[in-house]
C-alpha cells in the first residue's frame, strides 16, 4: 500500500537552498564556485562571542534552558532596544528562538488559526509564504513594484480588497534591500491595530544599512510582533539563534509552543550571543565591507548588462530585473552556474508570478569573491 505524503508537507522548495546544494555539488566535483546565492556573512562570529562560547564550553553544563531563553540573554536583547532604538522593552516579552525561522513558526501558530489570511509583499522572503502554507494559513500576495519600493506600503495594504488577518513586512527587505520609513511603519502598525490585523515586522537586516538607519516597529506599535536574528548583522548564521518581541498577551502561548516544539533554543549559542551586543566595532566593519561590495557590483555589473536594480538601502542583496536578458530566470541561473561557476538565486523564489524576469545576487561574500564574480559576469556577457 502506498502511504500518502501530507498536503501540508508539499510546499515549494526554498530555491536559494536548492541552488546552494547544486553549487556545493559542483564545488565538490572540483569547480571553482562563487556563492552569491545565499544570504550569509562570510565572517565568523565576533571574537567576544567566540571567547564567550569557549568559556561556556569549559564552565557550563549546556543542558536545556528556559524555553523562552536564558534570562541574561533576554535582558541583553531588551537592553539592545533601549541603547540602539531608545525603546523600553520588558525582557519578559523577549522570546529567544532557533533563528528567526523558529520565531516565525511560533508567531504564526500563536497568532493565527487555520485558514487565516496573511498579507505579504511580493517579492519577499520565500519562507514566509511556504511556512504559512505548511500551517494551513493563506499567504496573500500584495504585488509591489518600483513605485512602492517593492514594499507593502500603507497605500498598498489599504487598497487590498479581501480580508487580512495578518501582515508581514521586512525592512530592509529580502530580496530587494528596500526599506520602509519610520512613518510608513508607524502608519502600517496603526492601520493593522484599527483593522484587527496582526502586524509582524521582520527586522533581521537591521544594522546592515547604507544610508538611513532602520526603524523598529516597536517604537510605534506595542502590539507588533517583532522578529530578529543573530544570523545577519551579528554574523552568527549557523549558531541558529534569533528572537521575537511578543505583545504581552502572546508570551505565554509562545512559551508553551516553544516548550513543546523545541524545548529550548541551543544553550551554547545563547551563552555566546550575550557578548554579541558588545561587538559593534567588529560588526560595523563587516557592514563597511558589504557597502564596498555593493558599490563594486553597482559599478561593474552594468558592463555585463545588469543595470536595473531595486534600490538596495540595506541587507546584502541586489535584486536585478533581467527581463531584457531572459524570461526564464531559473534556467539563466543554472547556465550561469554551469558556465562561469557563479551561483545566484532566480527571482521565482521571491515572486512566483513575476520572478522569471529577475534574480538576486548576494554581496555578503568576501571582497575577493565579489571582484571575481563581477569579472566573470562581465566576460560572460560580453
Ligand atoms: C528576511 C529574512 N527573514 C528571515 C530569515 C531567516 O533567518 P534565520 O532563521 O537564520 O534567522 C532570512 C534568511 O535569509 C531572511 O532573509
Amino acid at each position: 500500500m502506498v502511504l500518502k505524503i501530507a498536503r501540508r508537507g508539499q510546499i515549494p522548495p526554498f530555491i536559494a537552498m536548492d541552488v546552494l546544494r547544486a553549487a556545493n555539488e559542483r564545488a565538490l566535483a572540483g569547480d571553482d564556485v562563487l556563492h552569491l546565492e545565499v544570504g550569509q556573512p562570510s565572517t565568523p562570529a565576533p571574537s567576544a562571542v567566540l571567547a564567550a562560547a569557549h568559556g561556556a564550553l569549559e564552565s557550563e553544563t549546556l543542558g536545556y534552558t528556559d524555553a523562552l531563553g536564558l534570562p541574561p540573554l533576554r535582558t541583553a536583547i531588551a537592553a539592545h532596544y533601549r541603547q540602539h532604538y531608545g525603546v523600553a522593552i520588558d525582557p519578559g516579552r523577549v522570546v529567544v528562538t532557533t533563528g528567526s525561522s523558529g520565531a516565525f513558526l511560533i508567531a504564526f501558530l500563536a497568532a493565527f488559526d487555520p485558514g487565516d489570511r496573511v498579507g505579504l509583499a511580493s517579492p519577499s522572503y520565500p519562507a514566509y509564504r511556504n511556512i504559512l502554507r505548511a500551517l494551513d494559513l493563506v499567504p496573500v500576495e500584495l504585488p509591489a513594484g518600483a513605485g512602492q519600493r517593492y514594499q507593502a506600503t500603507p497605500d498598498l495594504v489599504r487598497g487590498h480588497q479581501g480580508r487580512l488577518d495578518g501582515l508581514i513586512v521586512a525592512s530592509p527587505a529580502n530580496p530587494t534591500g528596500t526599506m520602509l520609513t519610520p512613518d510608513e511603519i508607524a502608519a502600517l502598525g496603526r492601520y493593522c491595530l484599527e483593522m484587527g490585523i496582526r502586524f509582524i515586522s521582520d527586522e533581521i537586516y537591521h544594522g546592515i544599512t547604507f544610508g538611513e538607519t532602520a526603524a523598529t516597529a516597536l517604537a510605534s506599535c506595542d502590539e507588533a510582533i517583532v522578529v530578529n536574528s543573530f544570523s545577519k548583522y551579528f554574523s552568527m548564521t549557523g549558531w541558529r539563534l534569533g528572537w521575537m518581541v511578543a505583545p504581552p498577551a502572546l508570551v505565554r502561548a509562545s512559551e508553551c509552543l516553544a516548550q513543546n516544539l523545541f524545548i529550548s533554543p541551543p544553550a551554547l549559542s545563547q551563552h555566546a550571543a550575550i557578548a554579541a551586543f558588545q561587538s559593534r566595532d567588529e560588526l560595523d566593519a563587516n557592514v563597511a565591507r558589504y557597502a564596498a561590495n555593493r558599490a563594486l557590483l553597482l559599478a561593474e555589473l552594468p558592463k555585463a548588462g545588469f543595470d536595473r536594480f531595486a534600490p538596495a538601502d540595506g541587507a546584502f542583496y541586489l535584486y536585478a530585473d533581467v527581463g531584457h536578458l531572459t524570461n526564464d530566470s531559473p534556467e539563466f541561473c543554472r547556465r550561469m552556474l554551469r558556465e562561469i561557476g557563479v551561483a545566484c538565486t532566480p527571482g521565482t523564489d521571491f515572486d512566483p508570478a513575476r520572478g522569471h524576469a529577475t534574480l538576486r545576487l548576494s554581496f555578503a561574500g568576501t571582497e575577493a569573491t565579489i571582484v571575481e564574480a563581477a569579472r566573470r559576469l562581465t566576460s560572460w556577457r560580453r
